[in-house]
């Protein structure tokens, strides 16, 4: 297939670190030195599906594509207000379509995994054109008093459309359990037959193992695309990596000895939005000019579970 057109949408609320210091125990300069992120969409009283609406009709009209046109929708999501329907379904109804479509949580490797399913449900002639839907709401999940989590997110949508072609070069993806390094649990309604203790337990996050494994799923998963295409690092024109620190984003770029002007960055002033992180940055990177059509970009996103993946594709 072929990324033929992207869209974005954000909260109107921007959260600063100096905000955040003003009631937590941080500081901007701690923040900004440890993770790059400056400051953050969050939302306040939209709702992610008006943003996953929003993002959808931006890469649709950029694509130059009716949603009747659309054969599959595909959204990632952790969390929304909805338990049920998928967010898909919601997305499917208010653009108009009338195709099938299903949700993934693959956490913040979503919109790889997102890739994977449309290049694969097109090479096996069941799909021409794909929107992927990447919409997140990480401030819901975590405690707005563990400094630890909190200042890392942002919230937003991201969309593709994905139409025919032989853009897309390569996707690895990897999984590595690991549920007791980045969770969260939900509680459930009570029955007259639970008999287990159970309690709501906001995101929970071991740093460092997180750091130390993002910062190798990724370089492996770069290296295991390239190979299967033959290519240097050198060949490809952009990095695209998930915004979740500008630290793991310096690693990554040092392990490729790939210069920093090929590694585009928003986390500044977005945070980790999960899997919204890359197809926003996308998004961005083509509305202002930086990835051009033709150029070739290698994606590459890590999160929860773990999961990871990497995909090339010429724009
Ligand atoms: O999307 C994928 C999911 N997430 C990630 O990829 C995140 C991966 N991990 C990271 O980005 C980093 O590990 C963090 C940014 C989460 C933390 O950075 P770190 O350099 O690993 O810091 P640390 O956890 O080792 O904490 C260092 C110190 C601690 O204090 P002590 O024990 O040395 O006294 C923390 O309590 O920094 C403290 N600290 C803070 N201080 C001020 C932790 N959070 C904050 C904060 N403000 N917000």
């Amino acid at each position: 297939m072929k990324i033929s057109g992207t869209g974005s949408s954000l909260p109107k609320l921007e959260v600063t670190n100096d905000m955040l210091a003003g009631f937590l125990d941080t500081s901007d300069e701690w923040i900004r030195t440890r993770t790059g992120v400056v400051s953050r969409h969050v939302i306040s009283d939209e709702r992610l599906e008006d943003m996953a609406v929003d993002a959808a009709g931006k890469a649709l009209d950029s694509a130059g594509i009716k949603a009747e046109e659309l054969d599959f929708i595909i959204c990632s999501n952790v969390v929304n207000e909805y338990v049920t329907p998928q967010l898909s379904s919601i997305v499917q109804g208010r653009i108009g379509a009338s195709c099938p479509c299903m949700d993934i949580n693959c956490a913040c490797a979503g919109f790889i995994h997102a890739l994977e399913i449309a290049e694969s449900f097109y090479m096996a002639g069941r799909v021409r054109n794909v929107l992927i839907v990447c919409a997140e709401e990480p401030t819901r999940m975590t405690d707005w008093s563990d400094r630890r989590t909190c200042v890392l997110f942002g919230d937003g949508a991201g969309a593709a459309v994905l139409t025919p072609g032989d853009n897309i070069k390569s996707i690895k993806l990897s999984a590595s359990s690991a549920v007791d390094k980045l969770w969260q649990y939900r509680l459930l309604l009570p029955t007259p037959y639970v008999t287990k203790d159970e309690h709501d337990v906001p995101l929970q996050m071991k740093g460092q193992d997180v750091f130390k494994f993002a910062v190798k799923a990724a370089s492996n998963d770069i290296t295991r695309v390239l190979e299967e295409v033959s290519l240097e690092p050198d060949a490809v024109d952009h990095y695209l990596l998930h915004q979740a620190n500008i630290r793991i984003i310096k690693a990554i770029q040092d392990y490729l000895e790939q210069p920093a002007d090929k590694f585009p960055t928003n986390i500044r002033n977005h945070g980790n939005s999960s899997s919204a992180s890359c197809p926003i940055l996308l998004d961005e990177s083509v509305r202002n000019g930086i990835v051009k059509k033709g150029d070739l970009v290698m994606m590459s996103a890590f999160g929860a579970g773990f999961v990871s993946g990497a995909a090339l594709f010429e724009l």
